[in-house]
């Protein structure tokens, strides 16, 4: 029987079909996979991103409870109309310790991937209370029981060394500190201010929601919007790169 012939032992038993094609998926699966996990090249590392303060954190998975990906992108792709509209478009690095990443396509509100520091605190304090005393037509939900809420932090040490074991870098260090930090970057007076942020660089330490006492999930929400987008410097990052 010719070589050209043996075709027909596939065509003619199911079980024999499957076990090849299941045998050419897997090969080629593999020669497409593999690779990714030995590339540097596969994320690009960039100077500046670090992991979650404890509050960012926090304020993430308040984001992702609350279901505001529902309505909000973080991803702004390399076209024009959208780097003029939200500043340099998005690199894969920016969300590698996102655990889930956000990047979204439903923008029934604006992407927010850089939206720190757009505006005041004062600002999302009001608008996350109420978005219609900003801009009338909004549709988006208000949020006021965020402000009456503190921050339930006594599962953050599980959820720092959880992140660690997805590839996540956080020390012993920063877990062990980790409720400890979670006040500290609320109250700018504490001792520990500087500890904190060398241990997360370009952390913002302020009372976020105005209100005194301990912090509540408005502080952490709006913790994490005022970080969302601020770690690169992409003035150094577009130099760095033109030398490439
Ligand atoms: C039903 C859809 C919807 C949901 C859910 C939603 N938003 Fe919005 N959001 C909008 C719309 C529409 C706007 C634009 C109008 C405005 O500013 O209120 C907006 C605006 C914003 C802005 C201002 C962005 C800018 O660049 O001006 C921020 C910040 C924001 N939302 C945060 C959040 C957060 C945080 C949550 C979850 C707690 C959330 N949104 C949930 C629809 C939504």
């Amino acid at each position: 029987m010719s070589i050209w012939n043996r075709h027909k032992i596939f065509e003619t038993n199911s079980l024999v079909l499957i076990v090849g094609i299941l045998l050419v998926v897997a090969i080629g699966g593999l020669v497409e996979i593999t690779p990714l996990f030995y590339l540097k090249s596969t994320i690009e590392v960039v100077d500046g991103v670090r992991p979650y303060t404890p509050l960012e954190l926090t304020g993430r998975n308040i984001y992702v409870r609350e279901g505001c990906y529902l309505c909000h992108s973080q991803m702004i792709r390399p076209l024009r109309d959208e780097v003029e509209r939200y500043g340099h478009y998005s690199l894969a690095a920016e969300s590698m310790y996102d655990h889930p990443f956000q990047w979204g396509s439903k923008r029934t509100g604006p992407d927010l991937a850089r939206v720190g520091g757009k505006y005041s605190d004062d600002w999302h304090v009001t608008h996350l209370k109420n978005p219609r005393s900003i801009v009338p037509q909004s549709v988006m939900p208000g949020y006021s029981f965020l402000a009456r809420t503190e921050v339930d932090a006594s599962r953050l040490p599980d959820h720092l060394r959880t992140s660690r074991i997805v590839g996540v870098p956080y020390t012993d260090d920063e877990i062990a500190n980790a409720v400890a930090d979670l006040k500290t970057q609320t109250d700018p007076d504490s001792a520990d201010v500087a500890a904190f942020t060398k241990r997360y660089p370009k952390a913002v330490v302020r009372n976020f929601d105005g209100q005194p006492g301990n912090p509540t999930e408005l502080d952490a929400l709006i913790a994490y919007l005022q970080m969302l987008g601020t770690l690169v410097d992409f003035k150094l990052y577009n130099e760095k790169a033109n030398l490439r």
